[in-house]
């Protein structure tokens, strides 16, 4: 019997340069898909996947972030007074468990891998899911679920994995494929944001990860990577090596990379085109927006 995955890390202490201005004040992870903040879609994956314990890697400006998931004892009662019960249900899943929730500081942006090492001390010797809420996964079993079970059945490292087009794996850490068994593969080697053209494969690591603790105590060496940063994939690497025990794990589901404006958008439309109170009034626009096009050409 594996030791059950009951605790996660969410690493959120990310500038997010990329949508400035809007980041100038509002976390990351608080932009909204549809009408919930990005991180609320990675807590309801973890929770489907049974995590009770959520640590949060922040930095200085994430206060929003806190205070998302804390009770709005004002707001509550306003809502009660005016008998909004299903404004009061929404509510919810913004809940967490007293003591379910930490907050743990990374006071310097030195890459992923040391985001997740600045969370040792919670962990202590059990494996730990890691979810970046950057990549946001539409699917029927949850994205982490699918893994939960993938690691249960093989008590290994399990990294979520999909085919990448070959001009696109500088932007990730690669797999280096020793065999592969259709939705899992074992793994001889991994790479950082390999330069164009020296990519071990097509297959690009996902934000999503089950970690075992040696893992965590591979980045203790503090070694700089790819950028310059203390990566995660390289302490990954460094259990492969160690112990051959790491597994690729194709998971079923459509990946939106919600760190990049395009994909933000794509995110957008796909889930709001899911929402059964949008979808009508949202796929006519598009229709009428295809439609215009295809007079214009
Ligand atoms: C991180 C990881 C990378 C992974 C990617 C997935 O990179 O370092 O290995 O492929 O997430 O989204 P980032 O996108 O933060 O540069």
């Amino acid at each position: 019997m594996h030791k059950k995955v009951t605790k996660a890390i969410f690493p959120v202490a990310g500038l997010g340069t990329r949508f400035l201005p809007a980041t100038k004040s509002v976390p990351k992870e608080i932009m909204t898909l549809v009408d919930r903040p990005l991180i609320q879609y990675a807590i309801d994956e973890a929770r489907a996947a049974g995590i009770t314990e959520f640590i949060f890697v922040t930095s200085r400006g994430k206060g929003a972030l806190e205070d998302y998931f804390d009770h709005s004892p004002t707001l509550e009662a306003e809502l009660e007074r005016k008998g909004k019960t299903d404004l009061m249900e929404v509510l919810q899943d913004t809940y967490m468990d007293s003591g379910a929730v930490a907050y743990v500081r990374q006071h310097k942006a030195m890459g992923l891998g040391h985001a997740v090492w600045c969370a040792r001390r919670l962990i202590g010797n059990e494996p730990v899911a890691v979810l970046l809420p950057d990549d946001v996964i539409a699917s029927d079993t949850p994205c982490l679920k699918q893994m939960v079970e993938a690691y249960e059945q093989t008590g290994g490292n399990v990294v979520a994995a999909m085919e990448v087009p070959s001009e696109r794996t500088s932007s990730y850490g690669v797999l280096d494929v020793k065999e592969d068994m259709g939705n899992m593969v074992s793994v001889k080697g991994m790479v950082e944001k390999p330069e164009a053209g020296t990519a071990p494969s097509n297959l690009a690591v996902i934000g999503r990860y089950i970690l075992t603790p040696d893992v965590l105590g591979h980045l203790d060496t503090m070694e700089e990577g790819a950028g310059g940063e203390i990566q995660l994939t390289d302490a990954i690497a460094k259990e492969i090596q160690a112990s051959d025990n790491v597994y690729g794990f194709r998971f079923r589901g459509q990946r939106f990379d919600c760190g990049s404006k395009a994909g933000f958008l794509q995110a957008t439309v796909a889930f709001g085109l899911a929402r059964e109170e949008l979808k009508d009034e949202l796929q006519g626009y598009l229709n009428e927006l295809a439609a215009v096009k295809q007079a214009a050409e």
